[in-house]
């Protein structure tokens, strides 16, 4: 029997032509600043870890930050769960001392957040400052910090040097992080891991509760880093014109709100 023979079924068992869904292309985002400048940010096509939206968390902990650049300014930074790696980049040109962005290690991912660091490094001068200052690196959430505290070494590639000074992060960033309830655990075990034990760093969150019913879950989140011996302060609530999905199930006010929290170590650590 020939390879390819149908068993006279004239082809019936064949898969049609558009049978698997073809992968949504990568896309581009304006962000505008509140100082009226453009930041290009590429997303990921798809992603079935949600990378492939820039989330209003991202957005407002990024207004946050140009609000007051001191919140940055001279710090060594961590984003977790960055997608674009908006905030990441503000801070860079707030003048951070060093950033780390994040996110799951999917190759895919990972180069859409180092086409933006390239990216952003074109277009703000001077050149070659946000790529020297910026890494684009795979982490899951309460996976092993040595690797991205070791970035934060004089020679900022990874090298073993500031695992070894012992030196942690100033600023956390997590934007729109809080919608896995289960991974509520590892992501305080990162900020424990990963948050320079000092009354002066801060984990910022910020989130919307895009599911307005699971609100109370998304929050639990505060009580798992109150559990782990950090302090909680709301620092923000702001209601958006519009939602960031149109059209969603639940009520409209909740999912227009953006919330944001400062967590921090206890005084006196
Ligand atoms: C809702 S998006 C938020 C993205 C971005 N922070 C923003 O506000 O635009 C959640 C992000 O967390 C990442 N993520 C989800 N689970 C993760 C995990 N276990 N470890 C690392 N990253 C994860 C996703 O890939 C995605 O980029």
């Amino acid at each position: 029997m020939d390879e390819g023979d149908d068993y006279g079924t004239g082809g019936l068992m064949d898969d049609p032509e558009d049978y698997y869904p073809s992968t949504p292309p990568p896309t581009q985002q304006v962000f505008t600043m509140g100082s009226g400048r453009e930041i290009v940010l590429n997303l990921v096509g798809h992603s079935p870890t949600e990378a492939h939206h820039l989330w209003n968390g991202a957005k407002i902990v990024s207004d946050y930050f140009e609000e007051d650049p001191t919140r940055v300014r001279g710090k060594t930074v961590l984003e977790l769960g960055a997608a674009s790696g908006l905030p990441s980049l503000v801070a860079g040109i707030f003048g951070a001392k060093k950033v780390v962005m994040t996110d799951f290690p999917d190759p895919d991912i990972v180069m859409t957040m180092q086409k933006n660091i390239n990216a952003c490094d074109e277009a703000f001068e001077p050149r070659g400052h946000i790529a020297k200052t910026i890494d684009a690196v795979g982490f899951v959430w309460g996976g092993d910090p040595v690797p991205l505290i070791a970035r934060l070494s004089p020679e900022g590639d990874g090298g073993a040097g500031s695992a070894a000074t012992g030196r942690r992060f100033d600023v956390l960033i997590l934007a729109d992080l809080l919608f896995r309830h289960s991974e509520h655990g590892a992501l305080v075990k990162t900020m424990r891991e990963t948050m320079e034990i000092s009354r002066h760093s801060a984990a910022y969150v910020f989130f919307t509760s895009y599911r307005p019913w699971k609100k109370d879950l998304d929050m639990g989140f505060f009580d798992v880093a109150r559990e782990a011996g950090f302090e909680v302060e709301q620092v923000l609530e702001k209601k958006l014109e519009k939602p960031l999905f149109e059209n969603d199930p639940g009520d409209l006010d909740v999912q227009k709100t953006v919330k944001g929290f400062v967590v921090r170590w206890p005084e006196g650590v």
